[in-house]
């Protein structure tokens, strides 16, 4: 009797329940909808092209002071990366002092002696320009003060120290909810006045790419890079398994929100100069920020090669912003494809094996057709090898690519 009593009241409150669902379709309370789905918020019109630059964690981990980043900008400013696009010198976890007693953040001072403004200052004196880290959560990864209930305040003091690029990370978040946090943080960027880019590094764990395109201006993929090939250790993953995750995004990607696979390795050792250039050229092709993270004032001659080719950087910051894509898999060996503002097309041979292989790519396969000719340039051995009909083949080296530019 009493299970029939509850099962004729559900019944009854069924008209009501599908009432009040058609109700909230006509209806979006703006107190409550999600900050994604609000039609007054508009992008910040910032990294048109995929953010460039230079940021401490690869390399210096907690071991950062105002010396080695003045260092970093005379470097960058000097050595052709700031000509070749490399912009934002953003200095990552563990910067940070105590908050003061009304609440604001400071530095840590014996790291920071002149104080963050001046440092600020030191980089965009050299025409560049400066970044800086926070985390959503209580604290940062590195056990540092986080932003959680300061958004506002420390927003305001980035906008007076001169800060133009925010990354943010996710350490610390306990059951936030990941839109409405790193919404409140752009919102908190916007009335402090000073634009900034967002950088969102919650990992790929709340699907930002299915929400952030208004919020942040890039957005991490996945785990942390390791200096590695492939194979994850701790929280790291290496390389290629970052490639795996970051490529099926492609159609999230566009200007002004990026996919963002981490930062680069290139330099840092553990790989071989033809696997760097494989990470390289998969990141231009992903349409990927390009931030260094080596010592960039003592790089050896492969390093810079890599990290200042024109033609590879050249498709990164390619203005259509169309992410490019694994067009053929092969086991070991794949062609990648990325479209082109004026109508070429970046094509990349990857061989992931451990010996040297032939790859070819058709012409119908990168959406030419097949009789037209088409001038191939490699972009490694910055040589035009002629206009081909057709299909265009190599042999790539074990790891290696060989990456070229197609236009018809
Ligand atoms: C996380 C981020 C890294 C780095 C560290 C700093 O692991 O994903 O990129 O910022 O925190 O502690």
């Amino acid at each position: 009797m009493m299970n029939w009593l509850i099962r004729a009241g559900a019944l009854a409150l069924l008209p009501l329940t599908i009432g009040i669902a058609r109700a909230q379709d006509q209806f979006v309370d703006p107190n409550t909808m999600r900050p994604s789905q609000d039609p007054s918020r508009t992008a910040n019109g910032l990294a048109l092209t995929p953010p460039m630059g230079w940021n401490s964690w690869n390399r210096f981990g907690c071991k950062i002071d105002e010396a080695t980043v003045r260092a970093m900008a005379d470097a960058i400013a000097s050595n052709g990366m700031k000509a070749a696009g490399y912009r934002y010198i953003v200095i990552d976890d563990c910067w940070h002092g105590a908050r003061d007693a009304e609440g604001f953040i400071t530095a840590d001072a014996q790291k920071f002696p002149s104080g963050i403004k001046a440092l600020a200052d030191y980089v965009h004196a050299k025409g560049l320009k400066f970044g800086i880290y926070s985390d959503a959560g209580a604290k940062t990864c590195g056990g540092k003060p986080g932003s959680q209930g300061h958004e506002y305040q420390d927003a305001l003091t980035y906008a007076r120290w001169g800060v133009d690029y925010l990354k943010y990370d996710w350490c610390s978040t306990g059951v936030r909810n990941a839109e409405e946090a790193y919404a409140l943080m752009a919102d908190a960027i916007l009335a402090a006045g000073r634009p900034m880019v967002l950088a969102i590094c919650e990992w790929g764990n709340n699907r930002p790419w299915e929400w952030a395109t208004k919020i942040g201006n890039l957005w991490r993929t996945t785990a942390d890079i390791r200096d590695a090939w492939a194979g994850r250790e701790k929280w790291s993953i290496g390389m290629t398994d970052i490639v795996d995750l970051n490529e099926r995004l492609y159609p999230f990607a566009g200007p002004g929100h990026w996919n963002d696979p981490d930062m680069l390795e290139v330099g840092n050792g553990g790989m071989t100069p033809t696997e760097y250039r494989s990470h390289f050229s998969l990141w231009a092709m992903m349409a990927a920020p390009l931030i260094a993270g080596n010592d960039i004032a003592a790089m050896d001659a492969d390093t810079r090669a890599i990290l200042l080719n024109p033609e590879v950087i050249a498709v990164d910051q390619d203005p259509l912003g169309q992410q490019g894509r694994r067009i053929r898999d092969d086991g070991d060996l794949e062609a990648w494809a990325r479209p082109l503002a004026d109508g070429s097309r970046a094509v990349i041979l990857f061989n992931r094996s451990e010996t040297a292989a032939p790859i070819a790519v058709a012409w119908p396969e990168i959406g030419l057709t097949a009789r037209v000719k088409a001038e191939v340039r490699d972009l490694w051995a910055h040589r035009s090898l002629g206009r081909k009909a057709g299909r265009f083949a190599a042999t790539v080296p074990a790891h290696g690519v060989v990456m070229v530019r197609i236009t018809p």
